[in-house]
């Protein structure tokens, strides 16, 4: 099907080099401003106002580059900043939190003017903005301590976080990457293959209990070994496939192997499949047991009567993948979709690499097993 459509190719490394923290800003932590005989304003009760800036800088540092965490997690980005040499007074700061989610259209160049704020504190006053309302505080642990804590860590919060100091005359800040840990699969609609423009591949990874993935985690899931030819959307609105063993088939034999992109499609009118995103999930997975096989309605109920629900496609790949599930049973899924996990390939079991092995959407009369999702309390 690729064949026909010739490809742009793209290799990953020109898509890196596209990427938002490649700006050569974002590595620079200082920008080697020397504050020179400026009076704070601040008194020292003696009348005398202190020249305290004479060749004093402002530091922010974090010894994090990224960040890896789990989906519900609280996790804690670092940032710390310091005067050299030291005050002696302390000085008034304010500290900027700001996030560029991962499915940032890059391609722009206005990408710093995209951040959105996640959180402004000034002396004991903080503010938190949009989706981390609520979900976010500032660690204080020790004098400089800006780390950010952001509680129950959703899949739509990975991107680039910068922590920004002012303290009225320069800024400093340093940037960092959140990422999940997590899976990323290939999905495509009971309907057949490339039936999704781009909102339909939005929800339809939501409804999996996913989001649509980022190229950053496709390209990570195609390192690890992800080889697949058909082409679909991700969380940046472009169309994309990636490719480990060049084929004939698959857009060429002569072609390198990679994430091949056919860049921004538009993304109401074009249909392809999805590349959906999921992290660990909070409870477990499990082929039930039932002395019968059962048809679609059944294996409903069937889960249900045990206190679970049918699994979503995202968390049987989830289990699979970090939880390490292995099981030589095809079961239904909450789509109506028929599969089976497998980590360990072995004669007797579908195709010899791991992964989940996919039976299509049967009828919904037809017997198999069932996989259960069980929330854990
Ligand atoms: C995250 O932090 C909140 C509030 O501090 C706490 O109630 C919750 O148990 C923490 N969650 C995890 C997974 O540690
Ligand atoms: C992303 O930005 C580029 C350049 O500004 C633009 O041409 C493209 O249409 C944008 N894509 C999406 C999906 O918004
Ligand atoms: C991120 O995900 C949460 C939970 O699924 C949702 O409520 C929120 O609207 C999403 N935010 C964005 C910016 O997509
Ligand atoms: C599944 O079997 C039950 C009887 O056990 C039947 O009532 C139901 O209609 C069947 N569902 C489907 C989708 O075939």
């Amino acid at each position: 099907m690729l064949s026909l459509q010739r490809p742009l190719l793209v290799t990953c490394l020109h898509l890196l080099l596209l990427l938002p923290w490649s700006h050569s800003r974002i590595l620079r932590h200082t920008n080697g401003f020397h504050y020179q005989d400026l009076s704070n304003g601040n008194s020292n009760g003696n009348g005398k106002d202190e020249i305290y800036f004479n060749g004093i800088r402002l530091h922010v540092e974090s010894p994090q580059h990224s960040v890896s965490a789990t989906k519900g997690s609280n996790v804690t980005l670092l940032c710390h900043y310091h005067y050299e040499p030291e005050l002696t007074t302390p000085r008034r700061t304010r500290v900027r939190w700001f996030w560029l989610p991962a499915y940032t259209n890059t391609t722009s160049p206005e990408t710093f003017a995209r951040e959105s704020k996640v959180m402004v504190a000034m002396g004991g006053r903080h503010r938190s903005y949009g989706s981390f309302k609520g979900r976010v505080r500032l660690r204080r642990s020790a004098p400089g301590d800006m780390s950010l804590v952001i509680n129950e860590l959703q899949l739509n919060d990975t991107g680039r976080y910068r922590c920004e100091v002012i303290d009225g005359l320069e800024d400093e800040s340093v940037t960092m990457k959140l990422e999940l840990t997590g899976v990323v699969f290939p999905y495509y609609s009971h309907e057949g293959r490339y039936h999704f423009n781009f909102f339909d591949a939005q929800q339809a990874c939501q409804d999996q209990d996913a989001t649509l993935a980022t190229f950053e985690q496709l390209f990570a899931e195609w390192e690890d070994g992800l080889d697949w030819c058909n082409a679909g959307w991700l969380a940046d609105g472009t169309v994309q496939y990636p490719i480990r063993d060049s084929r004939v088939v698959c857009g060429g034999k002569d072609v390198a192997p990679g994430v091949r992109s056919y860049g921004h499609r538009h993304k109401i009118l074009h249909q392809y499949d999805a590349f959906c995103f999921t992290a660990s999930i909070k409870g477990t997975v499990y082929y039930l047991k039932h002395p019968t096989k059962l048809n679609f309605t059944e294996a409903v109920q069937a889960c249900a009567s045990k206190g679970s629900q049918i699994a979503k496609v995202g968390q049987l790949y989830a289990a699979w993948k970090l939880m390490g599930l292995d099981c030589c049973k095809a079961g239904w899924l909450s789509d109506r979709s028929v599969r089976y996990p497998i980590t360990t390939p072995r004669a007797n079991c579908g195709p010899l690499e791991p992964g989940v092995h996919c039976f299509g959407f049967p009828a919904p009369s037809m017997k198999f097993g069932v996989y259960c999702y069980e929330q854990m309390i």
